[in-house]
Parts: structure tokens; sequence; C-alpha cells
């Protein structure tokens, strides 16, 4: 479902990885130790099906009641949820795009339909989206792969305008001044997913949180798979999220790195679009085809993202790695064809 490019797999062996937007430093060391704890006796038996100690856990880090969280299996299985419980045949779902591309899966599996509105340059949210009455709005925000956040007032506004819920997939919130959190505390239409495979380096145990009204959740709930979440992530995800001080830390480095990425990206040849993420999009200069550099990284084990779509045509996405990675990457950028 997830839709892998050919060469976009992930690779470990000796290979500088920037291509799917994994941290580059370790979990909290409360989640191994949370992990170890949860093998002693207790795999023999099937986990919490509502995944309370995390969910309680979310509940008091983020500031909302227990009945207004849910927990999944990463936030594609919550997306997948989303899907299933208000889309039907021939039902609308809207987002600017380009975005994440599981949303056209997801509405497709369902036989709905999707309607993409481009976003304009500046990747502010194209006016039609308030007015396409969808029965889902989707928002990305920061946005994958551009990397643009969308103002919290301007979401506000959205979800004033649209008939139907208002989602906010938030995988990349952390790393962005702003969030949506507030209007899924305060809106009757509003779902904010969470992720934490980005900024609690997570990626590896499958773990998404939604934020919304208990009348919304308890709809998810209907469609969702009864053991959705196994005893070994529910354990580390309660223990991350209890060491919030540790996600902060690298979200900080990250950003730092970010910023030297952007700062090295002109004299490497290509143009940054402004970035509220663990990534950078860029579009490289001139005539010469992203496509080569994308290529050349890839034989120096360099493994970023490229977008064969007109749209993204010579981008490459580059997820923010260590500085020392970056450094690597931006030598080797200097030096491709
Ligand atoms: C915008 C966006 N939403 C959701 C996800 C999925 O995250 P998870 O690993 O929690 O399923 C991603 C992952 O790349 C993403 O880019």
């Amino acid at each position: 479902m997830k839709g892998y490019e050919p060469g976009e797999q992930p690779q470990e062996d000796g290979f500088i990885k920037l291509n799917t937007n994994e941290n580059p430093y370790p979990p909290s060391p409360r989640v191994r130790r949370a992990i170890l704890a949860e093998t002693e006796d207790s795999l023999r038996l099937y986990p919490d099906p509502d995944a309370t100690r995390l969910r309680r856990q979310a509940a008091l880090t983020y500031g909302f009641d227990l009945p207004q969280v849910i927990a999944g299996n990463g936030s594609d299985d919550l997306l997948a949820m989303i899907a299933r419980a208000f889309i039907g045949e021939k039902d609308l779902l809207c987002c600017p795009v380009p975005t994440y591309t599981l949303y056209e899966t997801l509405v497709r599996i369902q036989g709905g339909k999707l309607l993409g509105i481009p976003y304009p340059d500046d990747y502010s949210l194209p006016p039609r989206l308030f007015r396409a009455r969808a029965k889902v709005t989707m928002v990305a925000s920061p946005n994958s792969p551009s990397g643009t956040a969308v103002p919290l007032a301007v979401l506000s506004r959205l979800a004033d305008s649209v008939p139907g819920v208002l989602v906010v997939d938030e995988a990349y919130a952390d790393f962005a001044e702003d969030n949506a959190l507030s209007l899924a505390r305060e809106r009757e239409n509003v779902i904010v997913l969470r992720t934490l495979s980005k900024s609690f380096s997570l990626a590896g145990m499958r773990i998404g949180l939604g934020f919304a009204h208990p009348r919304i959740i308890e709809g998810l709930c209907k469609v969702k798979d009864s053991y959705n979440m196994s005893r070994l992530s529910i354990a580390a995800g309660e223990a991350a999220i209890s060491d919030i001080a540790w996600m902060e830390r690298n979200a900080a480095r990250i950003r730092k790195t970010r910023d030297r990425l952007v700062d090295g990206l002109p004299a490497a040849g290509f143009d940054p679009f402004p970035s509220r993420s663990n990534f950078v999009l860029a579009r490289r200069k001139g005539k010469k085809p992203a496509r080569r550099v994308y290529e050349d990284l890839k034989g120096r084990k360099i493994l970023v993202r490229y977008f064969d779509t007109p749209r993204l045509a010579n981008c490459l996405r580059i997820t923010v790695g260590t500085d020392g990675e970056i450094d690597a990457l931006l030598s080797a950028m200097r030096r491709a064809r």
C-alpha cells in the first residue's frame, strides 16, 4: 500500500539514507527499557485493544482527555481508519497536491473520489479547497514533499468552511513552529494526526496518534482492527512520549542541520523550498536534470528521493541527517555532473 518506488526501499548496508525522512538519532533510552520489560512475561498475552497506557500518556502530554485520543499502527493505520469510516462509494476526499500519495490509494480502495487541487507555487492553501464541499478535507502540514506548513489561522478558517471533517496530518509538526492541536481540542470536525516515526525516532515500531472530538474517535474505533497495536509498540510509545525533552533535543538538532543544508544547497546547484520539516525539497538550477544528481548520489551510496512527476520536475527531496551526513551529501552534490 505504501507505494515505494523502485530503489526507494529501505537499504541499510553502508548507505547514507536520506530518502524516507527517518530520524538520524536514536529514540529515548526509556524506550529500550520499556520494550525489554515488556518481553519478560507478557508477550504470550494479547495486547490491550484500546492501547490505554499509550493513549493516557498522550492525553497527559498533549492536553487532551482520554476519549479524545486514538492510537494506530503508524499514522498510516489511522489514515486507513479515516478512509474506512468517512469515505463510501463516490464520496469526495479533497486535498491540495502534491502531497502524501497514500491519501489517493486509500480513497481508491474505498471506491471514493479524490479531488487534488494544485498548490500554487508558494505552497499556500489553494482557495478552491475552501469551496470544494468534500466529505473529508486532508491537509498535511508540514506537507510532504514540499516541507512547507500552513499557518494555524488558515487551518482554523478552513475548519470553519468545510462541510465535513478536516484532517490535519502533522507527521512533521515537531520540526515546525506551529501546530493544530488546539483545533482538535476546540472543534468538532477536526482530526489531528501525529506519528512517532519521525521526531521520536521510532519508524520501526509503527506508532501513530489521532486527536479529535470523542464522537469522531468513537467512530474510528468501530473500524479499527481489534488488536492494531502490539504490546511492544504500546510500551515503546508510552515511554517515548513520557520523555518529550529527548525528542525536543533531537528535533532542535535536526532544525539546526536543516539550516546548514538549506544554506549549502545553492552552491551545490539547487534552490531549496522553505522547510518546516526534517527534509528539504530543492529544485536543480539551470537545465541539467536532477535525475542525474540523484543517480550520481546513489552511485556514491547516498540515497535521496527523486520524483518523476511534472510538478516536481527537477526536484530532489532530502532528509536532514546528521551534520556529517549532510556535509558528505553537499560535497557529493557539488561534484555531480
Ligand atoms: C505526511 C505523512 N503522513 C503520514 C506518514 C506515515 O507515517 P507513519 O510512519 O506513522 O505511518 C508519512 C510518512 O512518510 C507522511 O509523510
